[in-house]
């Protein structure tokens, strides 16, 4: 069995910003109702329809430069995504072609927010058993085009954006731990309910703004506190390291209030806890991605640190992992 290390890592975030004061004159709604319901003041949208793939090839790009490695380096593409190019190929056969990665194999992961640690975890094993040396792997999203602009209660929350890290064989052991579990009977709670083979896309799907997403909120979020806590709990008892140990806690960014609850019930200082969303909002898989990328380049993660990854979502599903950085 082999080990695997980050040695690349990169994001990209479209320019055009979408702020609190701006959604104020699309939606009844306040900078204050949304700052304080979820910490968020602004968001990033993608206004030229050129897809996840175009993000997560930006993303790449950082990666694979700060790797020093060309894309036919790469043997494995992950992408993370709910907001795929389109229903088929997956978003990351784009990707592949974009890069010209053509020594890769390339696949996409559903599982909303936590998809990029399913990702992650993914093609950790399958560096440790030898098959592959070296994977990109991608959390990318362009939910702004799956929102309900006109419905206050979602469109507040989401934005764009994505972010990549290139795994590859290492002798260090740098995933201590991990946790993934999901629970279907809470489907219901997050979903696009149209454009999948169930309720195909027709005027009736559209005029009906079925292909948007549909939140029940306020029952998601005390679930959410409990799912990213038991992931939590659970990936440190994997590693087998105690909360103390923990130098940097990473967790998805849905709402500021979620965070601050898990926080406190892991008795873990929020000096601890690196946070974005003030700056963009939800982004489903690339939230976290982006959050450990970010805390890398404002020098919060050194070796030898160890990182608490955490997450949930539509699924529903959690995953979290703790890392060394090498
Ligand atoms: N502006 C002003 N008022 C609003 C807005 C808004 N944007 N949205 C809702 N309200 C109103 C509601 O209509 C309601 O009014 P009422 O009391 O007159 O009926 C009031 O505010 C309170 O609404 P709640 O839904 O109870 O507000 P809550 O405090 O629960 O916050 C929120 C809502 C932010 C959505 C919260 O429930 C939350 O963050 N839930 C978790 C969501 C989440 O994490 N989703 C992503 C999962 S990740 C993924 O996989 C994509």
């Amino acid at each position: 069995m082999y080990s695997a290390k980050i040695i690349g890592l990169g994001k990209y975030l479209p320019k055009d910003k979408l702020t609190n004061s701006d959604l104020e004159k699309m939606v009844d709604t306040s900078d204050e109702w949304i700052t304080t319901r979820t910490g968020i003041k602004e968001r990033r949208i993608l206004k030229e329809k050129k897809g996840a793939s175009f993000l997560a090839y930006e993303a790449s790009l950082s990666a694979l430069k700060m790797a020093g490695l060309n894309p036919k380096d790469i043997e494995l593409i992950i992408v993370a995504t709910i907001t795929p190019d389109m229903p088929f190929p997956s978003t990351g056969c784009f990707l592949q072609k974009h890069l010209n990665a053509k020594n890769a194999v390339a696949f996409d992961i559903s599982a909303a927010c936590s998809g990029f640690i399913y990702a992650l975890i993914t093609a950790y094993q399958f560096i440790s058993t030898g098959l592959y040396k070296n994977a990109l792997v991608v959390g990318s999203e362009v939910l702004s085009t799956v929102v309900d602009w006109k419905d206050r209660s979602t469109c507040v929350l989401f934005g764009d954006g994505a972010g990549a890290v290139v795994l590859t064989r290492s002798k260090e052991k740098t995933l201590l731990g991990s946790y993934m579990a999901s629970d279907g009977s809470f489907a219901h709670l997050l979903m696009i309910p149209a454009g999948g083979s169930v309720n195909p896309a027709s005027i009736h799907t559209v005029n009906n703004k079925l292909h948007y997403i549909k939140m029940l909120g306020n029952e998601l979020f005390k679930i959410a506190v409990r799912m990213m806590i038991k992931a939590a709990q659970e990936s440190i008892k994997s590693a087998n390291i105690s909360v103390k140990d923990i130098s940097l806690f990473i967790p998805h960014q849905a709402n500021e209030r979620i965070i601050n609850a898990v926080l406190e019930r892991l008795s873990l200082p929020k000096e601890k806890a690196y946070i974005n969303i003030n700056r963009y909002g939800n982004m489903s898989s690339a939230s976290v991605v982006i959050a450990l990328v970010e805390a890398y380049e404002e020098n919060r993660i050194k070796k030898g640190d160890i990182l608490l990854l955490d997450t949930f979502g539509a699924g529903l599903v959690c995953g979290s992992c703790v890392l060394k950085w090498a």
